[in-house]
């Protein structure tokens, strides 16, 4: 039976997933709500928000699909899989429930702490003069974490106490990232490299992916302010056969037990993100979904069909599911607007894009992109995504920027450090 896919956003991640899943012999046509230039070339766009959870809903009856892959959180958290199977269809990614283990930092780390998962320590507050009272004597630098979701913004690394006082103010005060501040995590800071883990979790068991790497950092060396993610590496150089044990025993293993003693129906992406310390792997925060542009290198890398592992996941019956990677090594440098993760211009004309794409070995994700009378522009801060595979990381790394060279727009923005040695 061959079968129609709804995918749900419209970032580079959801690009790769159309990619990917358009060439699964099983998939007759994939619609993708809202999408972008590049989904459009693969399938059918349709103008509906991923939060928009009734319209999904009605849409994917009306048009009788098969199986829907959610792309962002924010429609987890607003419980568009809960909806989905309450109407009898079948959608890949966690139920409101479990993803309030991305939704609320202060849910996954009592979650962690209770299942003896390794992570920062932390305190909780929902009352500011008595997270002051607690920062004025705590030991420096430490964290200041908006409870829940604010686009990677809500996380501050404060050296000092006047510092911790002002990202207080910001969140629980100011309320710049709104009710997402109304409580707040602050927890230790942890010295280490970072790296990204994904595992399908179908409720009962996991398939563990290569690891990956994200640049998080506006600029090369890791300076500016963060963003969602200006390039990603797999493999991340960083994770040896040892540490892979341990990411097994001491952080996926305890998350399966930890969910199956809370009742918690996890069946979807886990992406932790993770510090590798000097004393181990330690859990930073739990994402429910792929990660963006993690899923760029993750879906190069992959050699078998993705559609029977998102359905076996989604059904909860991954079993022994064994699939082939590529041994390569996959880069993706983000080209993006010019202020980004400020505030940026739209609609500069995009030139080159098929020069770019057509080197051996190179896929080009868009992200914020829109064709425009027959044209394609910009139309969001991380514009595209340049995704290439090669024998060693660092022909991967100078294909990428080959590519990316080919590429241009007023005012575009990249890292060219991606992949180079990490410099924290
Ligand atoms: P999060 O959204 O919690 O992953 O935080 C975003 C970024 O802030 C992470 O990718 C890290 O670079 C940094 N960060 C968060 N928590 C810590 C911590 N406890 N120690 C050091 N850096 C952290
Ligand atoms: N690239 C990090 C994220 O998707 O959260």
């Amino acid at each position: 039976m061959t079968k129609r896919i709804l995918i749900t956003g419209s970032g580079g991640r959801e690009h790769a997933l159309a990619w990917k899943l358009s060439q699964s012999a099983g998939v007759e046509k994939i619609f993708i709500a809202p999408g972008n230039a590049g989904t459009a070339a693969i399938g059918e766009n349709v103008p509906i928000a991923p939060e928009d959870v009734s319209s999904l809903v009605a849409f994917a009856k009306a048009n009788a699909i098969d199986f829907t892959v959610v792309g962002p959180d924010d429609a987890l958290a607003a419980g568009v899989v809960d909806a989905f199977e309450d109407a009898g269809l079948k959608i890949f990614g966690p139920r409101a429930a479990a993803a309030r283990l991305e939704s609320s930092k202060a849910f996954a780390k009592d979650f962690m702490i209770r299942h003896g998962i390794p992570t920062a320590d932390y305190r909780e507050f929902t009352d500011s003069a008595a997270a002051r009272e607690y920062c004025r004597t705590a030991k420096y630098p430490l964290v200041v974490k908006a409870d829940g979701l604010a686009l990677g913004k809500g996380v501050i690394i404060a050296g000092n106490f006047s510092e911790a006082d002002a990202a207080l103010r910001l969140c629980m005060e100011d309320r710049a990232f709104g009710e997402a501040g109304s409580r707040v995590v602050v927890e230790e800071f942890l010295e280490g490299v970072e790296c990204s883990i994904h595992a399908l979790v179908d409720g009962s068991t996991y398939l563990l992916f290569p690891d990956c790497r994200d640049h998080k950092k506006a600029h090369d060396g890791d300076q500016g302010p963060n963003t969602g993610g200006m390039g990603t590496i797999s493999p991340s150089g960083s994770v040896d056969d040892t540490l892979r044990a341990r990411i097994r025993t001491e952080i996926l293993d305890r998350f399966i037990a930890g969910i199956q003693k809370d009742k918690l129906d996890f069946r979807g992406m886990l992406f932790p993100g993770l510090m590798l310390t000097a004393s181990g792997p330690k859990v930073l925060e739990f994402n429910c979904r792929w990660g963006d542009p993690e899923t760029q290198v993750l879906v190069r890398r992959l050699d078998s069909d993705l559609l029977p592992l998102l359905e076996s996941t989604a059904a909860g019956a991954l079993g022994a599911a064994t699939p082939a990677w590529d041994e390569k090594a996959a880069v993706c440098v983000v080209l993006a607007s010019g202020g980004y993760p400020g505030s940026y211009e739209k609609g500069k004309a995009i030139s080159g894009l098929s020069d770019g794409a057509s080197l051996d070995e190179v896929e080009v994700f868009h992200a914020g992109t829109k064709a425009v009378n027959g044209e394609i522009a910009t139309n969001g801060g991380r514009v595209l995504g340049v995704t290439a595979k090669a024998e060693t990381l660092e022909a991967a790394r100078s294909l990428a920027y080959r590519a990316a060279d080919k590429i241009s727009f007023a005012g575009v923005q990249r890292r060219n450090d991606i992949g180079a040695t990490p410099t924290h």
